[in-house]
């Protein structure tokens, strides 16, 4: 029998694939379908404070090995979203609140309010690399991010994992700054800050000009970012950028990730990819001689 169960802090998984924020996660009625699909948790779509439109179109193209996109973190805002989990926690899901903000005081209150919603745990979106104000622009402060988890974790019960950028100038640091904020979990990377432009109209094509790559083409910059991580720091990890298959999944939990969580890979596999990708991984490991995943986190170190 082989096992591919795992723990992220207190969370206990049954398999290590978890939906990505951002993709398939606006309704209840998707996260449950994920659900269904083998995913052993989903993470929300992050939620701010107040509704949010995002940005006008185009916010997403198709690129040669991955996708771009500038949504601007468009929700329904935190009231409005109370359903949504309500409903996955009714079909007995594990959900993964994602929150963004500018100060700790933000970040605290949608915290409050996702707990008492009922989600198993928190991700603080510390990392979207194009939204003013929000994002990376508060997660390569590290006085900030420290206080944001310090404050947050002193205000819940649940787990709570932070959510960095691969265009840190320093990751140590800011890795460093949340394990000093006492988070439970970190999860690497975010979107990967670019640029496409349209020759005919010689413009960038996104309405907000940068956006954030995900897919195939950001792989080994997650991996790097798991690794390097993992290989001063014992907190655990969860990776994420551009995993596609289980072979993708073995690579970032050689590098140290406990568990990995999927969004771009949906595109291209279908939404049954979960189920899938667990395949490939017992798979990988009945070939190899491995009976449980716990064994291989990290072995790459
Ligand atoms: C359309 C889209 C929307 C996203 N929205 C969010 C978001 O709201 N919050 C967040 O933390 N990450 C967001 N992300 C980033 C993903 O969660 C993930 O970190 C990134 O896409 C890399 O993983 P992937 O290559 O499997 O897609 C988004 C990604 C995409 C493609």
């Amino acid at each position: 029998m082989i096992d591919i169960s795992t723990n992220i802090a207190s969370l206990k998984l049954e398999n290590p694939t978890i939906l990505a924020s951002g993709i398939l996660d606006e309704t209840a009625g998707s996260m449950i379908s994920i659900l269904e699909n083998g995913a052993a948790a989903v993470v929300t779509k992050s939620i701010g404070l107040k509704p949010r439109k995002g940005y006008p179109n185009p916010t997403i193209i198709e690129l040669e090995y991955g996708i771009l996109n500038a949504m601007g973190l468009p929700n329904p805002g935190i009231k409005e979203y109370r359903e949504e989990i309500i409903e996955v926690k009714r079909n007995g899901g594990i959900i993964i609140g994602s929150i963004f903000g500018s100060t700790p005081e933000e970040f605290i209150s949608l915290a409050e309010k996702m707990e008492s919603y009922g989600v198993n745990a928190l991700e603080l979106n510390l990392s979207c690399p194009h939204a003013s104000g929000y994002g990376l622009e508060v997660g390569q402060d590290r006085k900030l991010v420290k206080t944001i988890v310090e404050e947050v974790k002193n205000s819940v019960h649940i787990p709570v994992f932070a959510k960095i950028s691969s265009n840190l100038s320093d990751i140590s640091s800011i890795a460093k700054a949340i394990i000093d904020g006492d988070a439970d979990g970190i999860v690497a990377i975010n979107t990967v800050k670019a640029m496409t432009i349209d020759l005919e109209l010689q413009k960038p094509i996104l309405s907000n000009k940068i956006g954030g790559y995900s897919g195939r083409a950001i792989k080994p910059i997650g991996v790097r970012c798991v690794y390097e991580i993992t290989e001063e720091y014992s907190i655990p990890v969860i990776g994420v950028g551009g995993i596609v298959s289980g072979e993708d999944a073995l690579e970032y939990i050689m590098a140290g990730a406990s568990a990995v969580e999927i969004g771009s890979g949906i595109y291209y596999r279908g939404v049954d990819i979960f189920k899938k990708i667990c395949r490939e991984i017992e798979s990988w490991m009945e070939l190899h001689n491995y009976r449980n995943i716990k064994d291989l986190i990290g072995v790459a170190h």
